[in-house]
């Protein structure tokens, strides 16, 4: 799936993937089940694929400091307009980096990053200890997620925790995004260079009116928690 299909996207504001409330199992596993608050802090979290997932508003708020990327300005431009906050801006050849600082959005640093998550380097994740990945990985066709997996392991440090969401249906009923993604295929991409827990998996069909209506007889949403060996 290329950049241009999530730019055209953005520019129709077709952006039915955006939940305006906190997800649930961020707040959760990074809540109430999570580091105390005075140990957060040290945490950054890295949102890959990020679009102005609110989110990061509340892992900032809550803490932690947050790296998001993303490929589309819409998406930024409307995140830091609906956070109402003022950013820092800094150009290098593959990517824009907007820096929110903590004093101005009272809340741990945000650094978003516009541009392509596959032009990322080590080095551009300096100090990333989570990651949340929610309809990031699933955004992708079966051969990008091979290299978003690749790409992803290249880019974390041994002891990095990632939070994964996917989701699971019957590929045939439907196109995506966003796409079906089984466990067998999570353990293929991440087997190698990852501890892979699963978390909990449950039918969420029932309360999701716009999969019923184009066709799906089932929609598995299935949470892991991954961590870098
Ligand atoms: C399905 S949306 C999910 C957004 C976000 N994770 C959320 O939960 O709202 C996928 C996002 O990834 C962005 N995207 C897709 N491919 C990308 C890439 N290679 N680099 C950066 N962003 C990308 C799209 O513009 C889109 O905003």
């Amino acid at each position: 799936m290329e950049l241009d299909f999530w730019h055209n996207r953005w520019q129709k504001g077709e952006t039915g993937f955006h939940q305006t409330g906190l997800n649930p199992y961020l707040a959760y596993f990074y809540g109430e089940k999570g580091p105390e608050p005075d140990k957060r802090s040290s945490l950054k979290v890295f949102v890959p694929l990020c679009g102005k997932s609110m989110d990061m508003q509340w892992l900032s708020k809550s803490g932690y400091a947050v790296i998001g990327v993303e490929c589309s300005p819409i998406a930024i431009k409307d995140f830091v307009k609906e956070y109402g906050v003022s950013i820092d801006e800094a150009k290098n050849d593959r990517h824009v980096k907007y820096t929110i600082n903590g004093e101005i959005s009272d809340g741990a640093c945000i650094e978003l990053v516009q541009g392509d998550f596959f032009d990322l380097t080590e080095a551009d994740l300096e100090g990333v200890t989570d990651v949340f990945d929610r309809a990031s990985l699933i955004a992708l066709p079966e051969a990008i997620r091979k290299r978003y997996a690749e790409k992803m392991s290249g880019l974390l440090a041994t002891g990095v925790r990632s939070l994964l969401v996917t989701l699971t249906y019957s590929q045939h009923e439907m196109d995506g995004p966003p796409f079906s993604v089984t466990e067998d295929e999570v353990n293929t991409l991440y087997g190698d260079n990852f501890k892979i827990e699963k978390i909990l998996a449950k039918d969420i069909l029932s309360n999701e009116q716009k999969f019923q209506e184009l066709g799906l007889t089932s929609l598995i949403e299935t949470v892991y928690k991954l961590t870098r060996l």
